[in-house]
């Protein structure tokens, strides 16, 4: 299908799961180059990455570990308004290489919030492995190591990614047009 609705808004084919799954590969090939000879924890930033991080593991061919943490917003009880609280960590990665695995990386905001809690429990090194870049959004000054696609500055469904929840399940990704 080369158009959807998703809730109020219509969508048209951007990115076939082919293209994805190839760009996926290739970026399994550049961890497997680099990450090889390290004690690897990769961490998937749910909900997003989920089918990102099954396919691009399928492709990993060194012993490492797979683990996933939930960033929950909640309100404050102080002024300071919304907190975001990093689930599902414990102290096991210390002294590792910790590798974040994203949908996709925007501003950037998350990845540095993410970055400052993990470094908290003392990794050996943090890096960063995005399916999806949108270098034009990107606002933090952390580098990210590995990128998948580049894309527009435009909203996308599918492959994990959603609209107010729904869309997540769609196995190509959807650009938006109204
Ligand atoms: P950032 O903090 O601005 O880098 O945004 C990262 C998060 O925003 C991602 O993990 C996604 O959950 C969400 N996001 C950013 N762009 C899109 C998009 O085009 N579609 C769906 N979700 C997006
Ligand atoms: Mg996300």
């Amino acid at each position: 299908m080369n158009k959807i609705k998703i809730l109020d808004k219509s969508f048209s084919i951007f990115l076939h799961e082919k293209k994805i799954n190839s760009k996926i590969s290739k970026l399994a090939e550049e961890l497997n180059t680099h990450e090889k000879s390290k004690d690897v924890v990769f961490l998937g930033i749910l909900n997003g990455c989920f089918m990102f991080v099954s396919e691009l593991m399928k492709n990993i061919d060194f012993d490492c570990r797979i683990s996933f943490v939930k960033l929950a917003s909640y309100q404050g009880t102080s002024s300071t308004g919304n907190i975001k609280e990093l689930l599902g960590i414990n102290d096991d990665i210390k002294d590792k290489t910790v590798i974040i695995l994203e949908d996709i990386v925007d501003t950037g905001y998350t990845i540095d919030h993410i970055k400052k809690e993990l470094k908290k429990h003392n990794p050996a090194e943090i890096k960063t492995c995005t399916m999806l870049f949108k270098p034009e959004a990107y606002q933090s000054k952390e580098p990210i190591e590995y990128k998948g696609i580049e894309i527009p500055n435009e909203f996308i469904v599918g492959y994990g990614l959603d609209y107010n929840g729904y869309g997540r399940n769609l196995r190509n990704i959807y650009q938006v047009t109204n």
